[in-house]
């Protein structure tokens, strides 16, 4: 049975997300061309058949089979561990390998990368498949012959959107060592923490690189991050520094002798060597990505090499419905697993041709993409909602100057409002495109949900069914199943596992079953995995026609522009700053980014409120990364706190938003909530910010926040 929750109703408040029944207007389908249908990977229903529930987890053979093996597995799946599931026992085989050398027989001088600059006026980089194989074997060489990583180890990065990194990432895949890339817009002590997290030895860099058209720098980063994995305990023994620039350096900060390195200075000695690809079990870890959740320290997600490829590799073929003669642009960031899985693995795989864009999408304006997609003839875009509100709102008409088609588009990363899918589907996608909404997280390695593009209707704002050999259920907070069509909402879970699920958190497999199973765990000593459903911290609904509808985190994770920011993070940043005593971070809805933070301070006796603010967003800006940084920082003489000292979190998120802050009889001390709101809200208001209505769903997010304690 499910454990029930142990918080009192005076915690808890009001209803959590997950049990607020939701309301929205049904939206029409959309369908997809014949063209569309005639052209797809998969036009023919049987494959559901093929993937339904009585065939798994057999079905995932079908995948498995897409991929190069030295040696073929014995067991698709072995749950006598569980929840640490193994995929393709017995299997052997090398991602590079497959993803680089299996192409080279009929694909040498295709575009396996093409590299589009930020600055416009820069030359776009073409590299073949066989140029891609010279680099990553180069790379593998160097890091063999220069650093002392050995097969299972873990490097860090931390690089910007360059070919580097995905030539990297394939270099580590060639010889088992495992990558752990970290968002390059993160700041210096974030990458520390992961870097001693992981205990990488290596860290490998940039000088610079483009944003907006200035050249940022960023080994500055480099030098903050080696010093706060020592603080705490990890020695970085070498960084390898590429430069943005061939014969120039981006950054003030000096080079450490005997520990930077600049790649192309020791390039030289590896220049045209070959390494094998190392032939590596199944289930060995190919990368770790961090990602946040309810607690302050980020979870490194640990990815498998047989499983994760087979997975990307079949879901790229299906629902990106990508053909090795495309040309496939997803302009997320590598840094991401989104990039991981479907600007790397899943493309090359497949051995298409990837397009990797450095900068951001409206540089220097918003025909930018447009102009992108012409020049390329690029036929798939794949991209986030608040990429879209953001060249909606800055460029409505600028799709319509280009003479570009896809065929394929895709979504990912939060909800999308149906009007700003319209948009997408009319205006982005000229009416040709079929889209995806897909719905995943950094722990599942590849899609959960997604109608599968030449079979399924579109519908905007849901994602659809789940995707093939994926059994999703919605469970309410005892372990009752919520049936489709009911109207509600509760915890959406997978029941079984699929081949792309992270194999555990490093370093903590403990907090791997307490985050992701044990609410749900029917049996801890259960070796069934029928026993076991994934919980996937995120509120969801089931129309009728069985598509889902996701509606945000119910872990008190800030989705700002699809990136995940834990509160606590925000909250152990921000009382680093001397005057502060007390910290809580909340969500308020924005129109671009879908959530922007905001933080409610608290000082300590004595201290002056003046520059905190300032000093609490810089701390969240060097701690975490600008990408943090608070819309508005609140300071305020006392936060509404129950009678066990809790903040209310749902609370000052209600006033931040403007609705209805619910119950406060409960509270300590309410009588500060009324002076909190009159002082937000009137400051807000002064500063021009609009009171709005709020979707159901939103209000949904707003109301339940805080209850994941
Ligand atoms: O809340 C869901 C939201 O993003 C979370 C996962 O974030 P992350 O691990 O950074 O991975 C993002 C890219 C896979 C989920 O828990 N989310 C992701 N995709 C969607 C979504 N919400 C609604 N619709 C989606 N398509």
């Amino acid at each position: 049975m499910a454990k029930k929750s142990d918080k009192s109703t005076e915690e808890v408040g009001q209803a959590s997300e997950a049990q607020i029944a939701v309301h929205w207007r049904e939206e029409g389908y959309y369908f997809p061309s014949a063209k569309f249908i005639g052209q797809a990977n998969a036009s023919d229903p049987a494959i559901f058949e093929r993937f339904s529930e009585k065939n798994y987890p057999e079905c995932f053979k079908e995948y498995g089979d897409l991929l190069t093996w030295d040696k073929y597995w014995h067991t698709t799946l072995d749950t006598s561990n569980a929840p640490f599931w193994k995929w393709f026992v017995g299997g052997k085989l090398n991602a590079s390998y497959n993803c680089v050398d299996r192409h080279l027989k009929t694909d040498r001088n295709k575009a396996a990368i093409i590299f589009v600059p930020e600055l416009e006026d820069d030359d776009t980089e073409v590299i073949t498949y066989q140029e891609l194989y010279a680099r990553v074997n180069e790379f593998a060489a160097l890091l063999q012959g220069f650093t002392s990583l050995k097969t299972g180890e873990v490097a860090t990065f931390h690089m910007p959107m360059v070919p580097e990194l995905p030539v990297a990432m394939l270099a580590c895949a060639r010889l088992g060592i495992i990558h752990s890339q970290v968002f390059g817009g993160f700041s210096g002590a974030a990458c520390g923490g992961r870097i001693a997290d992981s205990k990488s030895k290596v860290l490998v860099t940039m000088d610079g690189y483009y944003r907006g058209g200035v050249l940022q720098d960023h080994k500055v980063k480099a030098d903050e991050a080696v010093a706060r994995a020592l603080e705490e305990g990890v020695v970085v023994e070498k960084v390898l520094v590429f430069r943005r620039n061939p014969g120039e350096y981006a950054s003030k900060s000096p080079m450490v002798p005997g520990r930077d390195f600049f790649v192309d200075e020791i390039m030289p000695d590896y220049k045209g060597k070959l390494v094998e690809p190392v032939s590596m079990p199944a289930e060995a870890p190919l990368f770790i990505m961090y990602s946040s959740g309810t607690t302050g320290k980020p979870k490194g997600c640990q990815h498998s090499t047989g499983g994760y490829l087979a997975y990307v590799t079949g879901t790229s073929k299906y629902y990106q419905d990508i053909h090795p003669d495309d040309t496939y642009w997803c302009a997320a960031d590598i840094g991401w697993i989104t990039g991981h899985s479907y600007i790397v693995y899943g493309p090359l795989s497949l051995g298409t041709t990837s397009v990797m864009y450095e900068g951001i999408p409206t540089y220097p304006d918003a025909g930018r993409p447009w102009r992108i997609a012409e020049r390329l003839g690029v036929t798939h875009f794949h991209t986030a909602p608040t990429t879209i509100r953001t060249l909606r709102k800055v460029g409505p008409d600028e799709p319509a100057k280009y003479n570009y088609h896809f065929r394929h588009m895709t979504t990912v990363g939060e909800p999308i409002e149906p009007d700003v899918w319209r948009w997408y589907h009319e205006s982005v996608g000229k009416g040709e495109a079929t889209i995806v909404d897909t719905w995943w997280q950094t722990e599942n390695g590849g899609f959960l949900g997604s109608t599968m593009p030449a079979l399924h209707p579109m519908k905007p704002g849901s994602c659809g069914p789940a995707v093939l050999g994926v059994f999703p259920m919605i469970l309410d907070e005892n372990g009752e199943e919520v049936k489709a069509g009911s109207g509600k909402a509760g915890n959406i879970c997978i029941r079984g596992p699929w081949p792309g699920i992270f194999q555990t958190i490093w370093g903590d497999p403990d907090r791997f079953v307490a985050t992701y199973y044990e609410k749900y765990n029917r049996n801890k000593k259960s070796t069934d995995w029928h026993d076991w459903p994934y919980f996937a911290n995120d509120g969801a609904m089931q129309a009728a026609d069985g598509y889902y509808r996701i509606l945000g985190r119910v872990d008190d994770v800030i989705n700002v522009s699809g990136h995940r920011l834990g509160t606590k993070e925000l909250e152990s940043a921000a009382i680093m700053v001397d005057a502060v005593a007390e910290a809580a971070a909340v969500p308020v809805i924005d129109d671009i980014r879908g959530h922007a933070v905001e933080m409610y301070i608290a000082l300590k006796p004595g201290f002056s409120p003046d520059g905190v603010d300032e000093q609490v967003s810089r701390m969240i800006e060097t701690e975490i990364g600008k990408v943090a940084r608070p819309k508005s920082v609140w300071i305020v003489a006392d936060m509404p706190k129950t009678r066990s000292g809790k903040i209310m979190r749902r609370v000052i998120a209600s006033i931040s938003n403007f609705t209805d802050v619910g119950d406060i009889t409960t509270l300590a001390n309410p009588e500060v909530v009324e002076d909190i709101r009159h002082y937000v809200q009137s400051e807000k208001v002064a500063h021009g910010e609009q009171p709005r209505e709020l979707s159901e769903a939103e209000l949904a997010t707003i109301k339940g926040f805080g209850s994941a304690e």
